[in-house]
């Protein structure tokens, strides 16, 4: 065993962050974080490295339509849909600003590829390129973050548009179970480095960068919940000679994601 030391920042960053109105984001990241997709379209780099070959997958079809955004620019989305849109709708479909998972790089609203389509409501259809990246979404690391019947738990309305990056392994687990990110934070508080989540999804067809490296057939992984308290360090112990990816949850705790070491 290692022991790794973690500085209190940890909490409220990683690939699987919440982000909602009772979870404001408190880092936003920096340009050298950031990759560009599409002049003035951005998500973290790791995000727009998998994104990329999700939509080479998907064929062509799909636009890109709002990536990253500062504070102040969802500030001004925000005021602008007030104005236009009234207030019930803004709440429904607009983060209050600091609160919008669009400011963490890690979401993309994507859409049609045809003119006229809506910047706030872009159509996503089940049907041709975007039919294919719904099924292909999860291999990649993406769920779709705010989907219909859920409205109650996330708080936004259904947007058939809005996918957020997650990483691999937990795409794949809530997407088998069909949990919204607020109810997969709350599940992985149940597993323990002890007794700890099993997930094993199959290998990416095309040879990309995972965090991992490519495994020859399908993946597998351990994942734990690591309580944290807010402002403080945290001290966790690791496997030898295993890697792994720390992501807080911007709530209470960090997920450990560590590959399983298999035959
Ligand atoms: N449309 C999503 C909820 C946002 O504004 O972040
Ligand atoms: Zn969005």
């Amino acid at each position: 065993m290692r022991y790794v030391h973690l500085d209190s920042g940890v909490l409220h960053r990683g690939e699987l962050i919440l982000v909602n109105r009772d979870h404001p984001l408190k880092q936003e990241p920096g340009p050298s974080q950031r990759a560009e997709l599409a002049p003035g379209c951005e998500l973290t780099r790791q995000a727009a490295s998998m994104l990329k070959p999700l939509l080479a997958e998907t064929g062509p079809g799909i636009a890109l339509v709002s990536g990253w955004r500062s504070f102040d620019e969802q500030q001004q989305i925000f005021r602008d849909s007030l104005r236009a849109h009234g207030e019930k709708f803004t709440r429904q479909y607009v983060a209050v600003p600091g609160c919008s998972e669009h400011q963490t790089g890690l979401a993309i609203d994507l859409g049609e590829d045809r003119p006229g389509l809506d910047f706030l409501r872009p159509s996503f259809p089940d049907r041709g390129p975007c039919a294919a990246f719904l099924r292909r979404k999860a291999e990649f690391g993406f769920i779709l973050r705010y989907p219909a019947g859920k409205e109650s738990v996330t708080g936004i309305a259904s947007e058939p548009w809005h996918f957020r990056y997650v990483g691999r392994p937990h795409a794949w687990e809530m997407e088998r179970l069909g949990l919204t990110l607020e109810e997969y934070v709350d599940y992985l508080r149940g597993f323990s480095q002890a007794s700890p989540l099993h997930v094993t999804l199959p290998a990416l067809e095309r040879q990309i960068e995972v965090p991992f490296g490519a495994f020859p057939c399908k993946e597998t992984y351990e994942i734990w919940f690591v309580p944290a308290k807010r402002g403080e360090s945290l001290t966790i112990t690791l496997p030898d000679g295993r890697g792994a990816v720390l992501s807080g949850n911007n709530v209470d705790g960090v997920a450990v994601t560590c590959p399983e070491v298999t035959a």
